[in-house]
């Protein structure tokens, strides 16, 4: 799948991350899983391993990567549900109650998926988004305006995060930075 994604041009996790997010579902052993931005389905896989026992829903809106995605997942013996889906529009509508979830899509649409899904969660749950340093754009100054924007967004995420007390928050210099946000529970 690694190699797949790298000849198709699809950015995946790198390395540390791909291990860790795999410890981390290993550890956890989540029941439902999110993922928002199946890419190649390489974190997909990792996430697999992780417990091959979990349900996993990956979200993801370019369709050449979708179909191909579903071919891939019909030779792999794991209960993965991939959607052709827009996760901006999807996520207001979604049922149900996740346990685990990876965020990695757009990064200046992190805090809108993050926002939806704040009220799917179990106490307990976690929410990890990757790439929050933005390859060290977050600490530059010297862009364009469009990445500028971009920075904003991404900025008033972490922002939102560290603010967010029904969460836990951890920014952990994992590749290219993730951060991890464990549930609380409704503030008392
Ligand atoms: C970085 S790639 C995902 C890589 C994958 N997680 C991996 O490591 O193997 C991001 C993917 O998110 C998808 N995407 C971007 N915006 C999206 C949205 N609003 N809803 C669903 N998918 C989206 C893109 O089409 C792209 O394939």
């Amino acid at each position: 799948m690694k190699e797949d994604a790298l000849r198709d041009k699809i950015p995946i996790l790198d390395d540390m991350t791909a291990r860790f997010l795999y410890a981390q579902v290993k550890i956890k052993k989540p029941k439902r899983i999110l993922e928002i931005g199946f890419g190649g389905g390489y974190s997909t896989l990792w996430m697999a391993l992780g417990n091959p026992q979990a349900e996993i829903t990956s979200i993801e809106k370019n369709r050449e990567r979708f179909e191909k995605g579903q071919e891939k997942l019909k030779t792999l013996p794991y209960n993965i549900n991939l959607l052709f889906e827009d996760a901006r529009v999807f996520l207001k509508d979604l049922d149900g109650r996740f346990d685990f979830v990876f965020i990695d899509a757009v990064k200046s649409q992190y805090l809108n998926y993050f926002q939806s899904i704040e009220n799917k969660l179990n106490p307990g749950s976690v929410v990890f988004a990757d790439n929050i340093f933005y390859r060290g754009k977050l600490f530059e100054e010297d862009m364009s305006p469009k990445k500028r924007k971009e920075v904003m967004k991404l900025k008033e995420f972490i922002k939102r995060l560290n603010e967010n007390k029904k969460f836990e928050t951890l920014f952990l210099p994992v590749g290219d930075g993730l951060s991890m946000s464990l549930y609380q529970g409704e503030e008392s």
